[in-house]
């Protein structure tokens, strides 16, 4: 037998996958195939091994084989023997394994930046872990049997009702269950559209954007089109023959404006009048600070617009669930896209947002983030006035990012000043479109709810700290080194 599957019925002793290959009698096979196993970390120190009689009908040898071959190890010291609790792996084997083990080649984990200003997180310190704790806990004790089997491709009907709730009274979607579809986020909600063949390109999308969702785009053959943005969002009057276009209407994505309402009711025209479909990345839309919240464009005419969201920037990208709003005529192909069975997003994860949502603790985690972005967001600006005051702001009425406007020609210096001095960042060069012709904005996008509470006061002076001095026209160089 080659390979065999160890179960030791009685219930003692581990679970083992051993290969008895080879060269050698079945006993050295097995004395090797053990030590390979506690050498290579798959036994840990303590493993209690099966009894000699039931590792020997599994694998088809004689029971004195076995014996043999557990008596061999725990003459090496791989494993011990007592009288009355059978054969453990010892736990001196840890040294043994360290002592012959190969070099190590991998080298070890970078440390991160000491001040990370980069967009894309939310504050991690700030994960609601005992109200989840509580959510998954009467999710998990709540749960039919029928939960345990394979899931829905559309997602978990109680978190279909859930969001279609949600989503009508925090973000005017006007929607219904059997029209969500729950995914991993948005960039998979992406590739099922795409990757999967539901819509074709051409795509257009903003001239400013995520650089990872474009490959993802391109990876699919997709061509994206590049409309170019103004203070008031897209200029969606560019739109011609695309098929579809993919806009972050409620805070532009990374410059900042809402899509002008004009723009948003121009949108949706263009698709009815040619067929086309708008695609709404809903990424942000939870944190608004100066006027009252920007509403779905999906509310203006839900058969032409899909709108996707997550809890990426309002719970945690870990979580990885997302929910994509779909016109009627969609819902089909995307599950057919998704398969049979859900394969992306837990079902016991589904049923806790579920829960978190529906008792209230999605909206008391949503006020009480959005309060302490804030005053982050206040805190920069304030800061900036006081040791910048040449450096203009924007894009600060929402989101978890500001963009810090700089003088033509500074960005790349700023960026790798700031690298320099262990401020994480990213410039707007990062999310340009490559086939864009708009002139190019400069300035640095500034995260700011990536720290932990504790660390941002710091983390904003070591920002200020590395800003250009004001540009004059003799003056060209910022004052950092590269
Ligand atoms: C522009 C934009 N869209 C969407 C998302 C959400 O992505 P996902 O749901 O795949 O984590 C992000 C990041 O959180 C983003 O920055």
């Amino acid at each position: 037998m080659d390979e065999s599957r160890v179960n030791s019925a009685e219930g003692i002793g581990a679970d083992l996958h051993l290969e008895l290959s080879g060269p050698g009698s079945g006993r050295a096979a097995l004395i090797r195939a053990l030590r390979d196993a506690v050498r290579g970390g798959r036994l840990a120190p303590g493993t209690r091994l099966p009894p000699y009689r039931s590792l020997a009908a599994d694998l088809g040898v004689a029971r004195n084989t076995v014996a043999d071959a557990y008596a061999e190890l725990v003459a090496e010291g791989w494993l011990t023997a007592r009288q009355g609790s059978g054969t453990s792996v010892a736990e001196r084997a840890e040294a043994l394994r360290h002592a012959v083990r190969a070099p190590r080649t991998t080298p070890p984990r970078a440390r991160g930046p000491r001040h990370d200003l980069r967009q894309g997180t939310p504050d991690a310190s700030a994960f609601p872990r005992s109200a989840w704790l509580t959510s998954y806990r009467r999710a998990l004790q709540q749960a039919p049997n029928e939960v345990f089997g394979p899931g829905d491709p559309a997602g978990r009907v109680e978190l279909r009702e859930a969001l279609t709730e949600y989503l009508a009274r925090a973000r005017g979607v006007l929607t219904e269950p059997g029209r969500i579809v729950v995914c991993s986020g948005f960039a998979h909600a992406l590739r099922l559209l795409f990757a999967g063949g539901v819509l074709r390109g051409p795509l257009a999308v903003e001239a400013y954007g995520l650089g990872f969702h474009r490959e993802l785009l391109r990876a699919a053959g997709v061509r994206t089109v590049p409309l170019p943005l103004d203070e008031h969002g897209a200029r969606v009057d560019r739109l011609g023959h695309e098929r579809a276009v993919l806009l972050t209407p409620a805070h532009q994505f990374p410059t900042g404006g809402p899509l002008d309402p004009g723009r948003r009711a121009a949108v949706v025209d263009w698709a009815r009048a040619r067929g086309a479909v708008v695609l709404e990345d809903d990424y942000d839309g939870e944190f608004r600070y100066d006027r009252k919240p920007v509403g779905a464009v999906q509310g203006l005419d839900p058969e032409r617009v899909i709108f996707m969201g997550s809890v990426s920037k309002s719970l945690s990208p870990a979580v990885r669930l997302g929910w994509m709003v779909l016109p009627e005529r969609y819902v089909e192909g995307v599950l057919a896209v998704k398969g049979e069975r859900e394969a992306w997003a837990s079902v016991l994860d589904q049923l806790s947002l579920a829960d978190f949502i529906s008792c209230g603790s999605y909206d008391r985690h949503v006020r009480r983030m959005r309060q302490r972005y804030r005053s982050r967001r206040n805190r920069l600006v304030a800061a900036l006035a006081t040791h910048a005051p040449h450096v203009e702001v924007t894009g600060v009425a929402a989101g978890l990012h500001a963009v810090l406007r700089l003088p033509p020609g500074t960005e790349r210096s700023a960026v790798k000043a700031a690298a320099w001095q262990g401020v994480a960042l990213d410039g707007l060069a990062e999310f340009r479109h490559p086939d864009t012709d708009m002139p190019a904005d400069e300035g640095l996008v500034v995260g700011y709810a990536t720290p932990p509470e504790h660390a941002y006061g710091a983390a904003l002076d070591a920002l200020c700290a590395v800003l250009p001095p004001q540009v004059t026209a003799c003056d060209p160089q910022p004052r950092n080194p590269e």
